[in-house]
């Protein structure tokens, strides 16, 4: 039986956040240079977003480049970025034709600069598009998100708009770059490594992980509706005992 037909689309995962991983060994097993592997790596996120999309996914999460992500070469990093910028501006009228919404999440601003106006370009364009919303987690690390709630919440408290019993979660949730978009209910990583590496960890305390040997470029429709029964074949307890859910 196919994956997708065991799948209950009325309890799909309205949020799935994906560390894409595995694209440098991808390229090196064929023989090419690291980009390679990036370049094929666009191939799986247009293959998972149609996929997700589907599947009735409300918004689907990609690492695409983290703050540690800084520190690989140089020729690496500009051909990343070379490729985000060609990749958006070649997709978006893809994006508009399927109504993806294109958000980010991350530290944008220190993105350079043809990379910010192409990304703010898309976003406006997409911005009411309502089938799915594609975040873009770029110079994104959880510490430093966390990190920069904090430093806002000092500040208003330093100022006096804001007292110390108001820090809440909540009041921390509304400050982190994802304060719009709703928890994951599912994190997949490709590639065998069983890490989070920085990734949305204020955002994760009840998500259900799915590690995957899948090398990234390899990822296919058929891995995500694997991922999605898999955490379909879970009980999401929050806590709770059994009992208690039913
Ligand atoms: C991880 O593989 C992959 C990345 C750090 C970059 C992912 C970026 C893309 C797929 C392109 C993004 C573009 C769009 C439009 C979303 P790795 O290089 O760490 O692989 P390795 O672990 O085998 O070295």
């Amino acid at each position: 039986m196919s994956y997708i037909s065991q799948i209950d689309l009325k309890k799909s995962p309205k949020h799935i956040a994906i560390i894409m991983d595995g694209n440098g060994r991808w390229a090196k097993k064929q023989g090419h240079e690291r980009l390679y592997g990036h370049n094929f790596g666009v191939e799986a996120v247009r293959e998972t977003l149609k996929a997700a999309k589907e599947l009735k996914v409300d918004y689907l999460t990609m690492y695409a480049f983290s703050t540690e992500n800084w520190n690989r070469p140089k020729e690496e990093v500009d051909g990343l970025m070379d490729l985000l910028v060609r990749s958006i501006a070649g997709e978006i009228d893809e994006l508009m034709d399927s109504g993806v919404r294109l958000m980010t999440i991350g530290d944008t601003m220190g993105l350079p600069e043809a990379c910010r106006n192409e990304l703010q370009d898309a976003i406006n364009k997409t911005k009411n598009n309502t089938s799915i919303s594609l975040v873009l987690a770029l110079n994104y690390s959880a510490r430093w998100e966390i990190t920069n709630a904090m430093k806002q919440l000092a500040l208003e408290i330093e100022n006096g708009t804001m007292n110390s019993d108001e820090v809440t979660e909540e009041a921390i949730t509304q400050k982190l770059t994802t304060f719009s978009i709703p928890d994951p209910e599912l994190l997949i990583r490709t590639s065998g490594e069983c890490r989070v590496s920085n990734f949305l960890l204020w955002q994760i305390a009840y998500t259900e992980f799915h590690f995957t040997e899948v090398l990234w470029p390899d990822f296919k429709a058929e891995d995500l509706y694997k991922a999605v029964l898999d955490y379909q074949s879970r009980e999401r307890r929050f806590g709770k005992v059994s009992e208690q859910l039913t």
